[in-house]
């Protein structure tokens, strides 16, 4: 592949495009009044540049156009499963997938089918979907990130790495209560920060001395690939999809949500390699997503999907996407905007902690900037800070997390550098007058996901 070279260009170029627009000021502020200042409940025409999720907001491609109107809905042995398993196949090698409606469907049936009450489940860092549903079976689930995982400056490559150590012990101690070990490729949580190859290689050991299965919650695997060509000595020469497939060959298996890497716009899977395994969890899918070969997806789901997962390791679209995010990521900091460092895959992520220290944690700074952005350009960002976090079920007390952090996650193929420069300068214009930001307060506070539902006012 030709190098990337400068300035940074999409590697395509547009065939269908959709209007947006950026409300004046005062219906701005309207909007945001009425949402109860919370981003989640803004209307999509409200928004400007929605940076809410990666996650089911990619632009599909041509190729997946096209095999959407090729779908098979036979309700059972479609074609377009046929796609998928050997797409399945060929990008990850897995010889067995189960199709779900989307990822934390995938990780609805593994759990049932594998976690039962009092087990632990290890996790690098787990995503709040994933640590529901382990707590849904009665069963605990323990983060083992490594340390430099938790914080926000440095320049440590793969802030997702599992300490193997941790988790050796963990193994060791609590191994009868533990039925699988899962690693998140990227890390959501704390910024979409990569695995290294050496970390699931060795902790691919460590399950194997201890005879459990290992999932990886591969949302995002192909970034994680790519980040690992790039950071990772002795992998620049290989490609993404090579890197890939080993991550892959080191697991037992992997939920997807694919509506991130993959990038359709609904969609999701477990592969598996064990055919046991596989009618078990099989038996759970049939039950709560429908039959083994479409999951509670229409056949041209699947069709989108298996062409978006072939694409999702093509060379110039990881190149570009992730030099797009990178840009974000520098653009913030050379002007002084607190962000967590190394960039990951997915998006910038910024420390609304540092950045408005002057907002004490249960005033919820992370919330405040989120609101400040919406109103300064029209930018939807996500909190990942207290308000997500929620509250300890045994005190009470909000579970203050390790960072108090504002997500501007990037959709695939859908924005453009100028309008990244335009979230750039919003963030610069806060900084300059962040003092005058404000903190907030619950004036309605949901029992539980209170982030989706909550209701605030400012202090
Ligand atoms: N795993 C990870 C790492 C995720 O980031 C998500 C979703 C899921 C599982 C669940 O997948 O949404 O298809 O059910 N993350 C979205 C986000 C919601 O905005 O980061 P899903």
């Amino acid at each position: 592949m030709e190098e990337q070279g400068w300035p940074l260009a999409e590697p395509y170029k547009t065939k269908m495009v959709e209007w947006i627009e950026l409300l004046p000021r005062p219906a701005r502020e309207d909007a945001i009044r009425r949402a109860g200042y919370n981003p989640f409940k803004l209307l999509a025409q409200d928004v400007y540049i929605d940076l809410l999720t990666d996650s089911g907001t990619s632009a599909m491609s041509q190729e997946q156009w096209a095999a959407l109107m090729r779908g098979d809905e036979s309700y059972a042995g479609s074609t377009s499963f046929q796609d998928l398993q050997a797409s399945v196949q060929d990008v990850l090698g897995f010889p067995l997938v189960l199709p779900t409606h989307q990822g934390r469907a995938a990780e609805h049936v593994l759990m049932q089918a594998l976690v039962d009450a009092g087990d632990l489940v290890p996790n690098n860092l787990h995503f709040d979907t994933t640590k529901a549903h382990v707590l849904a079976r009665g069963a605990t689930p323990v983060d083992v990130v490594v340390a430099e995982g938790l914080e926000p400056g440095g320049d440590f490559p793969f802030k997702g790495n599992v300490d193997v150590d941790r988790l050796g012990d963990l193994l060791r101690e609590q191994g009868e209560r533990i039925p699988l070990v899962m690693v998140t490729v990227t890390s959501n949580q704390n910024g979409g920060q990569p695995v290294s190859l050496q970390n699931l290689r060795e902790v691919r050991r460590l399950c194997e001395r201890h005879r459990k299965p290992l999932f990886l919650d591969a949302a995002r695997f192909a970034e994680n690939a790519y980040l690992v060509q790039q950071r990772e000595p002795g992998q620049s020469d290989r490609s993404a999809s090579e890197i890939a497939r080993e991550m892959m060959s080191l697991a037992d298996g992997c939920t997807m949500s694919a509506k991130k890497d993959p990038m359709v716009n609904i969609g999701g899977f477990v592969a598996l390699r064990s055919e046991e395994l596989y009618r078990k969890v099989r038996d759970f899918g049939i039950l709560y997503e429908g039959y083994a070969t479409y999951g509670g997806l229409a056949g041209r789901d699947l069709a989108a999907l298996a062409q978006g997962l072939r694409e999702s390791v093509m060379p110039q679209h990881l190149a570009y996407r992730t030099a797009q995010v990178a840009q974000l990521h520098q653009a913030l900091e050379a002007s002084g905007v607190p962000v967590m460092s190394p960039v990951g895959g997915h998006g910038v992520y910024v420390d609304a902690g540092r950045m408005l220290p002057h907002i004490a944690r249960d005033a919820f700074p992370a919330w405040a900037l989120s609101v400040e952005l919406y109103r300064e350009r029209g930018i939807r960002a996500v909190e990942i800070g207290t308000v997500l976090a929620g509250r300890d079920p045994k005190t009470g007390e909000h579970d203050y997390p390790a960072l108090e952090l504002l997500r501007l996650a990037i959709p695939r193929r859908v924005y453009s550098q100028a309008q990244l420069a335009q979230v750039a300068e919003a963030m610069r214009r806060i900084l300059a007058r962040r003092d005058g930001v404000e903190g907030y307060r619950f004036t309605y506070e949901p029992p539980t996901l209170r982030h989706f539902a909550a209701e605030f006012e400012p202090i």
